[in-house]
């Protein structure tokens, strides 16, 4: 058994006991579950992947006008992200780092861009970019510009969303920059319905857990005893998925016995949305001042670059 076997099972069995049932977010990104993510943001109702791109698309102009040519280009989960070459055909970089838990992942993105900027030192990083990175050498001494696209930052509760900003910063270091997409608060059936697509993508994406669940976890849920829920938590300014148990139901899960009542869930993943003041203050929560901010003409989801500031007496 790996590390990370271990990982996933003790946060799907504390998740499990818990008085409100939820298991982190990331397990939900295992490779089937990175498919359906994918499929996802091809979706009509999931506005935000179509939204940030052509947003992008019109303002990375403006952005290498603002901080100038030569820029490190540093990406926070990378993942497979189409939105990479935009930016890095506008800016002029000196190197890209892509930074991505999955090695798989990194390695085929960087592949890919190789061909498209050959003369580009692509330098990946396998690591959890919620926790401090040591950057490649090369890149030290480089003015860095740190890239944070498709609204990744809503999966946190604020106190940990400040926390990794935070930690982009110390990593990124003074005077750089963080150009950062944050997905607004908007009418509710709009974000029901991109949490909760006609052709039930997102449901399977959502029960996918539990598959996974059974698979690695020797796993005995019956998974027709469950279903996807959206719902928007106004409260928390967030969508919140859950898998709530249709009937009484009970299983294990490596030899751990649970039973859920009908109308109990686990609560598997958060989306949070925010306004344009809310935006900002979570930025500088964390240490970095917004220059600034583009919405598209809907207000659906803004780009936001931000300065990291300089530490200062405040009265
Ligand atoms: C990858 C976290 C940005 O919150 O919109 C999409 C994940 N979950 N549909 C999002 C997701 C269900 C997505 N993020």
């Amino acid at each position: 058994m790996t590390v990370s076997d271990n990982a996933f099972r003790d946060d799907v069995l504390a998740g499990l006991s818990a008085p409100i049932r939820a298991v982190p977010a990331r397990w939900l990104y295992d490779r089937r579950g990175s498919e359906l993510f994918e499929r996802i943001t091809q979706l009509p109702e999931y506005y935000p992947t179509r939204t940030e791109t052509a947003l992008l698309t019109a303002i990375v102009g403006e952005v290498a006008a603002i901080v100038g040519a030569g820029e490190a280009v540093v990406e926070f989960g990378s993942g497979s992200s189409a939105k990479t070459p935009i930016l890095l055909d506008a800016v002029a970089p000196s190197a890209y780092v892509p930074i991505d838990i999955s090695g798989d992942f990194l390695r085929l993105s960087a592949a890919g861009l190789k061909r498209q900027f050959p003369t580009l030192p692509i330098l990946p990083v396998e690591a959890d970019f919620m926790r401090p990175i040591v950057l490649p050498e090369q890149v030290r001494g480089a003015h860095k510009l740190g890239f944070f696209p498709g609204s990744t930052i809503g999966n946190m509760v604020a106190r940990t969303a400040v926390d990794l900003l935070r930690a982009m910063k110390d990593t990124l270091g003074s005077g750089s920059w963080l150009l950062i997409g944050m997905d607004r608060i908007k009418d509710v059936a709009t974000l029901i319905a991109a949490y909760d697509d006609s052709e039930g993508v997102t449901a399977e994406f959502n029960l996918n857990l539990l598959h996974r669940i059974n698979r690695e976890l020797d796993g005995t849920i019956d998974i027709s005893a469950f279903r996807h829920r959206a719902i928007w938590r106004d409260s928390h300014a967030r969508i919140e998925m859950h898998l709530e148990a249709v009937r009484d139901t009970s299983f294990t899960v490596a030899g751990r016995a649970f039973a859920m009542r009908a109308g109990e869930t686990i609560h598997t993943e958060n989306s949070h949305k925010y306004g344009h003041r809310d935006a900002r203050l979570l930025l500088l929560a964390a240490g970095w001042g917004v220059v600034r901010e583009w919405t598209d003409p809907d207000d659906k989801f803004a780009i936001l670059l931000a300065e990291a500031e300089a530490p200062r007496f405040a009265p």
